[in-house]
């Protein structure tokens, strides 16, 4: 389901890096998630304004770790509630990060997002960041998701890409502030995460450069 042009381009700065991790990549990072869940548990993120709870549970990996609730969204040191630092982000993570966008500058934060069911993610920009010249980048664990790709402008036109376990989005340069979201996952497509379900890895850089 990739609704491309028929020269199948992507815009400028997205790139859709198809089986960048293959299955033994894959295994070592449900690992290391499995691993980093037991010191940093899931936890229920909520919009700040209404407290609704968002559709998927979260964690993260690195320095800092970005979190929503009552308080806003923000990025900060430790888990919420148990008030630990995160574990350290996988150096095959950090590899994938400076191999895909060359940026000599590492990511301080790995947020992981856990789908299942019915869980999805809204239309919006990664923008909590200091530095909008840092790449986002995302990896994809488990079942199939449809990945939506808008504009800088919430309004569309919107492409819609399955995104398969193994996969890696990379949104930079004039892709950096477009709109993105997942529309659904395609449960028991792909059961490789304990649990069942979809794990989404983002790397981001957070703070200014050093
Ligand atoms: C996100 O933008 O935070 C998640 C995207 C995804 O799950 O692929
Ligand atoms: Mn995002």
């Amino acid at each position: 389901m990739d609704f491309l042009p028929p020269d199948r381009s992507y815009p400028s700065g997205f790139g859709l890096h198809r089986c960048h991790f293959d299955d033994q990549a894959q295994a070592e990072l449900i690992k290391t998630v499995q691993k980093a869940v037991t010191v940093a548990p899931w936890f229920q993120p909520t919009m700040p304004r209404t407290g609704q709870p968002l559709s998927v549970r979260m964690s993260n990996f690195g320095p800092l770790g970005w979190v929503a609730d009552h308080k806003g969204y923000r990025y900060q040191v430790h888990h919420p509630e148990t008030g630990a630092p995160w574990p350290p982000i996988p150096d095959l993570l950090l590899e994938a990060w400076h191999a895909l966008t060359g940026c000599a500058v590492p990511p301080d934060c790995c947020l992981i997002n856990w789908y299942q069911g019915t869980a999805k993610m809204g239309l919006h920009v990664d923008k909590d960041e200091a530095d909008y010249a840092f790449p986002v980048v995302s990896v994809s664990l488990g079942d199939d998701a449809v990945f939506v790709l808008g504009q800088t402008m919430r309004k569309g036109p919107y492409r819609r890409m399955m995104v398969k376990s193994g996969d890696v989005c990379v949104l930079a340069g004039a892709a950096r502030l477009r709109y993105h979201g997942v529309d659904r996952i395609v449960p028991g497509s792909n059961p490789i995460i304990p649990g069942g379900g979809r794990w989404n890895l983002t790397l981001r850089r957070a703070r200014p450069a050093p």
